[in-house]
C-alpha cells in the first residue's frame, strides 16, 4: 500500500533489533565488529558491500536518517554531513575542478557566497551570480566549462524564489549539474527533484531539527553521483555524528505538522503586518505581492516559516526593533519550535560591502522573522509592541 510521504516522515525505521524496541535506537558507536579476520579483510578491499566498518563511513542510525530523507525527497540515495556548509562544500569539492565555472544565484546564504568568492578561486573555480528576480540572465552566462548551477529557493533571507522547471530545462540544455539548497523549504513543502534538479541539500540545522538544538546536512540524488559525494565525504570526514543524527530521524516524525503550523501562522502575520504604518512592506511567498507568488504556488504546498519586513526607520530602527522584543528570540538560528527574529544587516550580513547587500537583498531596515509554534496571538502581540517603539 502506498503511503504518504507524511506517514514516511513517521514509520520509515530501520530493521527493528532483537531489543524489540519501538522508538529507532541509537547506534553510538565509532566502529564495527567482524566475526572473523576474513570478514574484516573483505569488508576493505571491496567498497561496495553493504557493511558498516566505521561511523566516518557509515553507521545505522545515521543511514537512517539520510534514506528517510531520500525518500521524502524523491530521491534514490543520499549522504550526510555534520552541517549544512559541509554539505555545500563537499558537493562543490566534489563536482568542482580546477578549470570549472560555478553559476550561483546572488542570493545565497552568506557562508555559501563566502566559499564561493573566497575560497573556490584559490582551486581555480570560477564563479557567476544572478539575480533571482531575472532568470533569463542565466543562459548568457554558461560557459563551456560551466558544471553547477546552484540555487537556494526560497532564499536566505531575501525570500526570492525561482521557477525550478525553468532552470532545470536550461541546465539540461547545457549538461550542467542543477543545485538546490532546500532548507527554507524542507520536503515537506517543495520537492526541487520532481522539477529537475539533480541535487538537494540541506542544512538539517533549520526546520528538520527544528527545535534548535544539532547541527546536520544532507545531500541527496541520484545513485552515481551520490556514491562520488560518500566517497569523498568518507575520505575527508565531515560526516554526520550518530548522535546528531538519531536527533534529526526523530524531528522527522513532526516535519509535516511543524511545517504545517509554522505556514499558518507566518501566513497569518504576513496579512495582519502587511499595510502596517512603520512598515514598508511584508514578503512572505504566499502572500499575493510576493514578486513570485504565482512560482511559489506552482511548487510550494505553503508558504513556509519565514517571513521578512523592512522597517521605515532602517537601521536603528532595526536595533531598537530588536532591543524592544519580549518574546521573540534575537538569535541568527531559524526553523526552530520559538520564534526567532534577526537583523541582518547590523548582525549576520553586518561584514558584507553595501554593494553585496543591495545584490542579496540586504537593506538596512529589513528584519527576518522565523515564525516557531507558539500561539500565532502571542507573536502578533510581541511584534505589535516591539513595532510600536521602532
Ligand atoms: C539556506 C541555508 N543553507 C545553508 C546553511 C548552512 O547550514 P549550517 O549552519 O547547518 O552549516 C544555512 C544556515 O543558516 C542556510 O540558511
Amino acid at each position: 500500500m502506498a503511503q504518504h510521504n507524511q506517514t514516511k516522515a513517521i514509520r520509515s525505521q530501520m530493521k527493528r533489533t532483537e531489543q524489540k524496541e519501538h522508538s529507532t535506537p541509537l547506534f553510538l558507536t565509532s566502529s564495527f565488529v567482524y566475526d572473523s579476520a576474513e570478514d574484516m579483510a573483505a569488508a576493505f578491499a571491496d567498497d561496495s558491500l553493504d557493511v558498516n566498518i566505521y561511523s566516518r563511513f557509515s553507521n545505522p542510525t545515521v543511514d537512517e536518517f539520510i534514506n528517510k530523507i531520500a525518500e521524502l525527497e524523491g530521491a534514490e540515495d543520499g549522504i550526510a554531513t555534520g552541517t549544512g556548509m559541509a554539505a555545500v562544500f563537499s558537493t562543490f569539492m566534489t563536482f568542482l575542478s580546477q578549470g570549472d565555472h560555478i553559476i550561483s544565484a546572488s542570493a545565497v546564504f552568506g557562508s555559501t557566497h563566502t566559499i564561493l568568492t573566497k575560497y573556490l578561486p584559490k582551486w581555480g573555480i570560477e564563479s557567476s551570480y544572478f539575480n533571482m528576480n531575472e532568470p533569463e540572465s542565466i543562459e548568457a552566462l554558461i560557459r563551456p566549462a560551466t558544471k553547477m548551477l546552484y540555487v537556494e529557493t526560497p532564499s536566505n533571507p531575501g525570500l526570492d524564489i525561482i521557477d525550478l522547471e525553468y532552470v532545470s530545462a536550461l541546465c539540461k540544455k547545457h549538461n550542467v549539474l542543477f543545485v538546490v539548497d532546500n532548507c527554507f523549504a524542507t520536503p515537506a513543502v517543495q520537492q526541487p527533484i520532481q522539477f529537475g534538479a539533480d541535487l538537494v541539500l540541506h542544512s538539517a540545522t533549520k526546520f528538520i531539527d527544528g527545535q534548535g538544538r544539532v547541527l546536520g546536512g544532507v545531500v541527496v540524488g541520484p545513485k552515481d553521483l551520490i556514491n562520488q559525494l560518500y566517497l569523498f565525504v568518507r575520505n575527508t570526514g565531515p560526516s554526520l555524528s550518530p548522535f546528531n543524527a538519531w536527533v534529526l530521524t526523530k524531528s522527522l516524525e513532526t516535519l509535516f505538522i511543524r511545517m504545517d503550523r509554522h505556514a499558518d501562522s507566518a501566513l497569518k502575520i504576513a496579512k495582519h503586518f502587511q499595510h502596517h504604518p512603520k512598515l514598508n512592506w511584508v514578503k512572505y511567498p504566499f502572500l499575493e505581492t510576493h514578486p513570485q507568488y504565482e512560482i511559489a504556488k506552482k511548487q510550494m504546498s505553503n508558504g513556509g516559516g519565514i517571513l521578512t519586513f523592512e522597517l521605515k526607520g532602517g537601521l536603528d530602527a532595526g536595533r531598537t526593533f530588536l532591543n524592544s522584543l519580549q518574546m521573540l528570540s534575537m538569535t541568527n538560528n531559524l526553523g526552530d519550535s520559538r520564534t526567532i527574529a534577526s537583523h541582518p544587516a547590523s548582525t549576520t550580513h553586518s561584514k558584507l560591502t553595501v554593494s553585496e547587500k543591495q545584490a542579496v537583498g540586504i537593506t538596512d531596515g529589513l528584519v527576518r522573522v522565523s515564525v516557531g509554534l507558539e500561539h500565532v496571538d502571542d507573536i502578533i502581540a510581541d511584534l505589535e509592541q516591539a513595532l510600536a517603539k521602532a
